[in-house]
């Protein structure tokens, strides 16, 4: 376990590209191995986490070869899958494992899915109970993988409402609804990351989505006609905006700071944090460019040019509600520019958090106390004081990527030298990170 150590630094300036999103990366595999043909993938994520999703995949009969440019992967079509020798282990993966679930319950055969103690530790019921309904059998430890799957191949289409805002449940049921039979339609109320809906479009699945009017104006449906017929495609993964954000929330917080990053995702799903970023008053450029696989990318452009006046309403920042999905990510970073923030940031409706790779709202708040900041925890999100000037501590990851990189650029406009134990785990979304924010600081 490696300890990085951050510096204060000056600012940031440079030129970056981000590696391939992990959340498109996931689904570009699965979906292609359930296509007829051959399909390439270029700007495939470099996270342990989608390496994960390609090695299950393979344990399963798709054939997956890897030049320096791109993935070709062989489909196998709805049924080709074979049974695989040994669980599968999807690592730390959540997407992974979630998402192949809903693939695996339309088999004939049986496999396990199983990962790492962290991912052993989150919650599957979510899954389990709409795959039940499609008549699949699922067993699980007290709704915790090991997953074992009695795939059957006649699984029925339903229509399902979301009780918890999640692009994962929703696109394991979705990929199971490809092999169904019938129209599966997956109603959400707070609507999340659209990916499944686009890619599934652009490899020709029969795909409705929209505004579900009878449910009111805030309240999405996606739905799927099953069993689909897909054909191989080129996807051409855009730059990773999450990774990105560490970047973005480095330069604008840094005065005299410039940075650039090209060919980032800019999917309306995934864009609140840039948008939040400049309610505050950082000074944030996003220029779309151009739209491949049904997802738009661009050029985004941050600027340090504000210290400590950012958002001066004599109010806290309040972020909840149908926003927080499109955020969720991103929220341990935004906890951090909180602690910049005049009178701070509070979070709400965010219990998820408390399920990801660690609990986030505890490992959040813990180390921004160690830094310096006032916080206060409660059961769906915190608050965080603001402006507070941070000084270097010893931060403790618990394991989790996104509190690594938040902290880090914490450590970046801290008063003294902070250490990131654990640092590796950065590896889970995105092995280059330190190197890369390396080559930017000054
Ligand atoms: C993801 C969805 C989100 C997100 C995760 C990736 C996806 O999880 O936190 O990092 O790729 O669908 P939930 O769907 O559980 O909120």
């Amino acid at each position: 376990m490696r300890t990085m150590i951050v510096r204060p630094a000056k600012r940031i300036r440079g030129r970056l590209v981000m590696p391939g999103d992990k959340s498109i990366s996931h689904r570009a595999p699965m979906i292609s191995a359930l296509a007829e043909g051959t399909s390439r993938i270029r700007n495939y994520s470099t996270s342990a986490d989608c390496a994960a999703t390609l090695s299950c995949l393979k344990q399963i009969g798709v054939g997956i070869e890897q030049s320096q440019l791109e993935l070709f992967v062989h489909g196998v079509g709805l049924h080709g899958f074979i049974r695989p020798g040994a669980p599968l282990d999807c690592g730390n993966s959540g997407t992974t494992m979630r998402l192949l679930a809903g693939i695996l319950a339309a088999q004939n055969f049986t496999s396990v899915l199983t990962g790492d103690e962290s991912l052993r530790a989150r919650p599957m019921q979510r899954i389990i109970e709409p795959l039940q309904m499609m008549g699949a059998k699922i067993s699980a430890t007290d709704g915790h993988a090991p997953l074992t799957i009695q795939g059957t191949q006649s699984l029925q289409a339903i229509t399902y409402e979301l009780l918890i805002a999640s692009a994962q449940i929703k696109s394991s049921i979705l990929l199971a609804g490809l092999i169904a039979s019938g129209r599966t339609k997956v109603i959400e109320n707070d609507p999340t990351r659209d990916h499944t809906e686009r890619m599934l479009q652009s490899f020709g699945a029969r795909m409705e989505s929209g505004v579900d009017e009878r449910e009111g104006e805030n309240s999405h449906f996606a739905a799927v006609d099953g069993p689909a017929s897909l054909k191989a495609q080129v996807t051409s993964i855009p730059g990773d905006i999450s990774s990105a954000a560490y970047f973005a929330a480095a330069a604008g917080l840094l005065p005299g700071s410039s940075l650039e990053i090209d060919g980032v995702g800019l999917n309306p799903t995934r864009v609140e944090f840039l948008k939040q970023l400049q309610s505050l008053g950082f000074a944030v450029e996003i220029a779309e460019e151009s739209v491949e696989n049904y997802e738009s990318r661009g050029l985004l452009r941050v600027h340090g040019v504000r210290s400590v006046n950012l958002k001066k309403s004599g109010s806290r920042v309040m972020l909840n509600g149908s926003l927080i999905p499109n955020v969720i990510d991103e929220l341990p970073l935004l906890a951090v520019v909180g602690s910049q923030i005049e009178d701070g940031i509070e979070i709400r409706d965010a219990a998820e958090l408390r399920v990801k790779e660690s609990d986030r709202i505890a490992t959040t708040a813990r180390n921004l106390r160690a830094m310096g900041a006032e916080v206060e925890e409660f059961d769906d999100g915190l608050y965080v004081n603001g402006p507070t000037r941070l000084h270097g501590a010893t931060i403790e990851p618990h394991g989790d990527h996104r509190i690594a990189m938040a902290f880090a650029i914490a450590g970046l406009i801290a008063g003294s030298e902070t250490e990131i134990q654990d640092s590796d785990c950065v590896a889970v979304s995105f092995p280059e990170f330190f190197d890369l924010l390396h080559s930017v600081v000054e």
